[in-house]
């Protein structure tokens, strides 16, 4: 599991794949999205000059900035007929991160963030419990 990329569905069953990897700063600012299923290997989205996404998803996907850096992307239209295994790929100026999920085991974004919140509750408990031995 990588923590650069992270892959889930929003309420309106588009995919999102969010790419947090740090740019080199000798590098010029760019980004690439991509996913591989089997040996088929597709770009989705990118502004590498001179690189260019597969043309059936030049209208289906958009490109966003994260603060304080990476880039969010978003798919329409795909979510419902993903191959069983696919590969997500992004790449940030030249550093790229990759994580493989399975069809069925794509979660809500919704609940990503829940489980997060979750985590973070938790901890505070434990750190109470300990506060008062
Ligand atoms: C890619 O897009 C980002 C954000 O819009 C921009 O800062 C960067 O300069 C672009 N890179 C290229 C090579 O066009
Ligand atoms: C899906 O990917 C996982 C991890 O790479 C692998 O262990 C598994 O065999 C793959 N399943 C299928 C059906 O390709």
């Amino acid at each position: 599991k990588s923590d650069f990329i992270s892959v889930c569905i929003e309420d309106d069953r588009d995919l999102r794949v969010d790419c947090l990897v740090e740019p080199k700063l000798s590098r010029i600012n760019s980004y690439e999205f991509s996913w591989s299923s089997g040996s088929k290997e597709a770009v989705i989205n990118t502004n590498v000059s001179g690189a260019a996404s597969e043309p059936q998803f030049r209208d289906k996907s958009y490109v966003e900035e994260l603060e304080p850096h990476g880039y969010r992307m978003t798919l329409t239209g795909y979510t419902e007929t993903l191959p069983h295994n696919t590969t997500y790929m992004c790449k940030i100026s030249g550093n790229s991160a990759t994580i493989t999920i399975e069809r069925d085991l794509l979660l809500p974004c919704s609940a990503v963030i829940l489980k997060t919140s979750c985590i973070w509750v938790m901890g505070l408990l434990i750190l109470f419990q300990q506060m008062h031995h």
